[in-house]
């Protein structure tokens, strides 16, 4: 009771704030998103994610140097596909010559010890933008599992650590385990987008890659954001699948489910700052209405609050740079 507690005491200074501080970020905490594109010298900044980059494999390579030199220890791959190489299977992505496959060689050439991440998805590769196969006008099931699971091994034989599957189709996790078993990549994490929402956070993204769906939307696999305890449905069946780490996406306006999730599951949880959480910050800081830095770090600081160990994040570069 006041005076014998004073709860100001312990923020007297500098100091003895830092001595007591509960969380803190470190390059540890990062993972990378990359975007790929073919060509060469080739470096396209995104209209709605300014001074964030789409680039082309040569550029890749001196990029995850200069990542590594800062401390961080992972990237997850995107790749944005030409439209002449989309169809409805997504047939591109099984390519062991394609531009995934070639991103991930080269990051491994580079960075040896980078933890190499990757989109396992349909949509970038997909004529109807969706992230699943399409019938009759419905987005299928059970033969898009069969095709990402020959996705993530395609990423294994090229060489991915972590396969991130982001689709959110039923079952789709132990199929991937089970083609990767098989095929002896015993070590081979499986990331899952456990708990990812139907979000609008998303537009910026599908403009980094072209990868809008075609008709509809994707309401029918992607989570109900009215909803709480189907993130923890979700992500528990995911890790008796096999899921080695699980994620939430979006990031921010899901704080809630990382809480929900920590409380109740034991592997490590990932948060996803999407696209849209990223634009937004950069323009208020453009209009001068918001200081970037103090808020970016303010933002990232409450994924590890809430319970995340692992952060994607566009703004991992900028703000290892700043502490
Ligand atoms: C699709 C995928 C999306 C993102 C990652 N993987 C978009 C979507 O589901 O439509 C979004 C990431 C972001 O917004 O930063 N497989």
């Amino acid at each position: 009771m006041y005076p014998i507690q004073r709860n100001r005491r312990l923020r007297a200074n500098a100091s003895l704030r830092a001595l007591v501080q509960e969380f803190s970020l470190s390059p540890n905490d990062f993972i990378v998103p990359l975007f790929v594109i073919e060509g060469t010298q080739t470096k396209e900044e995104i209209p709605s994610m300014p001074g964030y980059y789409r680039m082309s494999i040569d550029l890749l390579s001196t990029h995850v140097k200069s990542l590594w030199s800062l401390g961080l220890k992972s990237v997850l791959l995107f790749v944005k596909v030409p439209n002449a190489l989309k169809d409805n299977l997504g047939t591109e992505a099984l390519n062991p010559e394609g531009l995934m496959q070639r991103a991930i060689k080269t990051v491994k050439e580079a960075t040896p010890e980078m933890v190499v991440m990757t989109d396992v998805a349909l949509d970038p590769y997909s004529s109807y933008g969706h992230d699943g196969i399409v019938e009759a006008g419905k987005i299928v099931n059970d033969s898009t599992i069969k095709v990402l699971s020959k996705i993530a091994l395609s990423h294994a034989h090229a060489g991915a650590d972590v396969v991130a599957p982001s689709d959110m189709m039923d079952g789709r996790i132990l199929k991937i385990r089970e083609e990767l078993e098989l095929a002896n990549f015993t070590d081979t994490v499986i990331m899952s987008y456990s708990a990812k929402y139907a979000s609008g956070f998303y537009g910026p993204f599908r403009d980094a890659l072209d990868s809008a769906p075609g008709f509809g939307d994707k309401k029918t696999y992607q989570m109900d954001f009215r909803n709480r305890k189907e993130a923890l449905i979700e992500t528990q069946r995911d890790i008796e699948e096999g899921a080695d780490i699980v994620m939430v996406k979006p990031g921010l306006a899901y704080l809630d489910i990382i809480r929900d999730l920590r409380e109740e599951v034991a592997v490590p949880i990932a948060a996803y700052q999407v696209s849209g959480e990223y634009a937004m910050l950069k323009a208020a800081a453009e209009k001068g209405w918001l200081d970037h830095d103090q808020i970016m770090i303010e933002q990232l600081l409450s994924f590890k609050r809430a319970g995340a160990s692992l952060i994607a994040s566009y703004f991992a570069e900028a703000v290892v740079k700043l502490i």
